[in-house]
């Protein structure tokens, strides 16, 4: 259990992670509804039930704060061999202070470094959500499939997964395509035909790219299938998309890729 303070304008603020108890199931859940608006298009909010199950199966952990859960993190683990992040929400008034990423880490603490060659670690979140991605980027998952309409039409969703070592090397002599963020049917061709891996978010000349290159398959336990309520077959490819017309990517060695941002490093908004 990670317990920390820092010092704010009132006094000493104190918090730490748990497991959430069954007593709970109600406050995880309106912190799932603050956070998740009705019907939007990159946030999804928990089905009914999906985390009243999760917290019983003592899945669901909790950011304690003041007395207060401010954050959660649902790591379903249902599935032998398999861990899936099913949710995870801060409170809009307390994001982007570090939260997550601290669920993250107490995540991932849990995860014995051998285990990650036979567990697939998996996720899903929309490719607008950068805040998420950028966390779950620099964490070692790397972005395996474009999940189109995922959740509906124009409800697009990326499918993560844990890569099982931790210092690993792109295929390939190293040869990386750097993506603006907003080339969503390139990317989706890219990722989903062509097997290249979004590995990084990047920062160049004020445009937010996505970092893409060629993973070997090893880097991934074989058991892995794409995240969610996902109905197709994983890497077939996505209807509707435009054949080769998207000029967007540039593709550049790994040296050039440098003077974006590097992997890795903090991301400031
Ligand atoms: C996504 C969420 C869980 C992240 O938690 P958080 O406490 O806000 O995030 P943190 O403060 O720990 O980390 C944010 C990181 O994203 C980076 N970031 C913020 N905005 C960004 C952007 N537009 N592009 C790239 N990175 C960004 C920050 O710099 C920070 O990285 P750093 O630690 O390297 O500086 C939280 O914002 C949230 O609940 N959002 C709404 C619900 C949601 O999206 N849940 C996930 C659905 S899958």
């Amino acid at each position: 259990m990670g317990l920390s303070s820092r010092r704010t304008g009132s006094g000493r603020t104190q918090s730490f992670v748990r497991l959430a108890t069954s007593q709970e199931s109600g406050l995880v859940r309106d912190l799932d509804n603050r956070c998740f608006p009705p019907d939007h298009r990159d946030l999804q909010r928990a089905e009914p039930g999906e985390l009243e199950s999760g917290v019983e199966a003592g899945d669901v952990r909790v950011l304690e704060q003041d007395g207060r859960l401010v954050a959660y993190l649902h790591a379903d683990s249902t599935v032998p061999g398999r861990i899936e992040i099913a949710g995870m929400a801060v409170l809009p008034e307390l994001q982007g202070q570090g939260l997550g990423t601290r669920l993250v880490e107490s995540c991932l603490s849990l995860v014995e470094p051998g285990a990650r060659r036979t567990v697939a670690i998996v996720t899903i979140t929309s490719p607008r959500n950068l805040r998420m991605l950028h966390i779950l980027l620099r964490h070692g998952f790397l972005v395996r499939w474009f999940l189109k309409d995922h959740f509906g039409p124009g409800r697009d969703r990326f499918g993560l997964q844990l890569a099982a070592v931790e210092n690993w090397e792109a295929d390939d002599g190293g040869e990386q395509l750097l993506v603006p963020v907003s080339r969503l049917e390139f990317l989706c061709r890219k990722v989903e035909r062509e097997g290249w891996t979004i590995v990084a978010l990047a920062r160049t000349s004020g445009t937010v790219l996505f970092v893409l290159a060629r993973c070997r398959n090893d880097l991934f336990p074989p058991s892995a299938a794409p995240p969610g309520r996902f109905s197709g077959n994983g890497r077939s490819p996505s209807p509707g998309l435009g054949e080769g017309k998207d000029p967007s990517g540039l593709r550049l060695r790994s040296q050039d890729t440098e003077r974006a941002k590097p992997f890795g490093q903090r991301f400031s908004e």
